[in-house]
């Protein structure tokens, strides 16, 4: 802070920092905190100890938590605090066209009948993926109307973004200039997705790990990539029998990313 003259001057601290400042900071004890994250989402930083540490000390001083164990109590019993924790934890990388071969099997299975088609996007993060199926299909010819696709996340920021759907260069380097031009509007570097698409599909925040996420309805095709590759190998065998839960009696594959092998 400087004075009139332009000399610095010490803030005056305020009773509220005093408190603050007088609870002993601990950052020790990682492990509760972590296994709490994990046992609500399904993610393990066991083999990233030090990124964890530094991400979650960020996360308490950014808020005036001066330690692990008093971030997990609050976190506990601070529903919004807890979202925020998942927001700023998971990995939300995503872009248009990724692994386009899933995308055009499924494009070409759909064009095969005539039925009405349910597809499930989990998870669809940014927007990127779940959009991709959408402009994919009616690239196809396939009529708005014969596909109901819903996209859920546990990260409600990634979700709002989709909702928006404004892109960057690298979300869309794998689109060809005629679907750029039929289904954005380019505006100071960014990417506008049009409303024809964006109403294609209803977006839902849901962590597969809940009880909501199964009562989401049955589905003719899942995707369910580059989420996995979070979970430890159990982890991945329960979400794989929740996804697997959420299949139609046709029992299609499941497009999953090719990390996230089992
Ligand atoms: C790297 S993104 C993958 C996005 C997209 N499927 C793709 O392949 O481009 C991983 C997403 O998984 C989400 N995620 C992680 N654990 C989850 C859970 N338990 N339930 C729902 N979504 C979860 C994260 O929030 C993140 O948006």
């Amino acid at each position: 802070m400087f004075n009139f003259f332009g000399n610095k001057t010490k803030k005056t601290l305020s009773s509220e920092d005093i408190n603050i400042q007088s609870v002993p900071e601990d950052f020790n004890e990682i492990e509760p905190l972590a296994a709490f994250f994990k046992n609500e989402t399904g993610i393990t930083f066991e083999k990233q100890q030090s990124i964890l540490k530094s991400k979650l000390i960020s996360f308490c001083n950014i808020r005036q938590i001066r330690s692990f164990k008093g971030c997990l109590e609050q976190v506990k019993s601070n529903p919004a605090l807890k979202q925020e924790l998942i927001n700023y934890l998971t990995t939300n990388e995503s872009y248009f066209y990724r692994e386009t071969h899933q995308i055009q099997d499924v494009v070409s299975r759909i064009k095969l009948n005539k039925q009405v088609v349910d597809i499930l996007c989990a998870p669809s993060s940014t927007g990127e993926e779940i959009y991709s199926i959408a402009i994919a299909l009616l690239e196809a010819g396939v009529p708005k109307n014969r596909f109901n696709i819903i996209g859920i996340d546990i990260n409600s920021d990634a979700l709002k973004y989709a909702e928006q759907g404004i892109y960057n260069q690298r979300n869309i380097n794998n689109l060809s200039a005629q679907i750029l031009k039929k289904y954005f509007i380019k505006q100071q570097e960014k990417y506008y997705l049009s409303n024809e698409v964006k109403q294609c599909v209803h977006l839902k925040i849901e962590n597969i790990f809940s009880s909501s996420f199964k009562s989401l309805g049955k589905f003719d095709y899942i995707f369910s990539r580059n989420m996995l590759i979070y979970f430890d190998p159990e982890t991945k065998i329960k979400a794989r029998q929740i996804l697997e839960s959420l299949l139609n009696e046709q029992k299609n594959p499941i497009y999953f990313g090719h990390a996230d092998l089992f």
